[in-house]
């Protein structure tokens, strides 16, 4: 692969949220798995480890975990001024709930086992959590690029505390052990729309920090603003 080949698949790579059912073949799973175990770790302490759920009653169990566990995120969204809030949380008509991945016929949750932090000094000097979240996300967006290159749609749901809760014990996931993020894997069901990044000469300075790059918080308010009306014109997920 050459790197232009390597930038196309990066951009290629987009969040998927609905899914066809066909099923994803055993083969490329376990290659998407292969890419995950490879990833930077800090110290290489590799704290990943991934439970795969294809049963269609376990998904189910946990798609309806989700959808119970969706108050956090509803309460903090609605106490934002609209424009900041995710589609769903402004009343539009036509957007799923964030359970479009009920279709996905394949689940990778991302784990990660807090002890490993203890493998970088950074574990003494940080918080420990921060430690395996970062290594966890290294080997997450490696799954994600894996999945693109074979042609799959995949989906970054963050397992905050109140879904967390549900899914261990449907998982049997020790409680010492972190269910980081969910990664539903499938052929999409829909086209995404493009998406909006911010130009390199905004976001790249030479030798020093360019003040006049600098953005004030008016302006990075702004860019929020932005951002959701990209995000509004990306649903309905058709
Ligand atoms: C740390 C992190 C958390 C994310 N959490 C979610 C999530 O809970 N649900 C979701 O649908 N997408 C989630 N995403 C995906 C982002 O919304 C998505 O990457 C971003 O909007 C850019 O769109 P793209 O992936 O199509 O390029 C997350 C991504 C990251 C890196």
């Amino acid at each position: 692969m050459d790197i232009d080949q390597f930038l196309d698949l990066t951009k290629r790579r987009r969040s998927i949220r609905r899914f066809k059912t066909d099923p994803v073949p055993d083969e490329y799973v376990e290659k998407i798995l292969e890419a995950g175990r490879w990833a930077m770790s800090g110290a290489n302490g590799q704290p990943w480890e991934f439970i795969v759920v294809k049963d269609p009653e376990i998904r189910e169990k946990i798609a309806q975990a989700k959808d119970q566990s969706q108050e956090t995120s509803a309460a903090i969204e609605i106490s934002r001024v609209p424009e900041m809030r995710q589609p769903r949380y402004r009343g539009l008509p036509d957007i799923p709930p964030e359970q479009g991945f009920r279709d996905a016929p394949v689940l990778i949750f991302v784990c990660a086992d807090p002890r490993t932090a203890q493998a970088t000094v950074l574990a003494q000097l940080v918080d420990r959590r921060w430690v395996v979240d970062e290594n966890s996300t290294n080997a997450t967006y490696a799954l994600h690029l894996a999945a693109a290159a074979c042609g799959l749609g995949s989906q970054w749901v963050t397992v905050l505390e109140p879904f967390e809760e549900r899914i261990k014990p449907i998982l049997g996931v020790p409680p010492i052990i972190r269910v980081m993020n969910l990664i539903p894997i499938g052929y999409p069901a829909y086209v995404p729309k493009p998406t909006y990044r911010r130009d390199l000469k905004e976001i790249v300075h030479s030798e020093q920090y360019d003040m006049s790059k600098y953005r004030s918080h008016q302006d990075v308010q702004d860019f929020i603003f932005k951002l959701r009306e990209v995000s509004k014109q990306a649903y309905p997920l058709k």
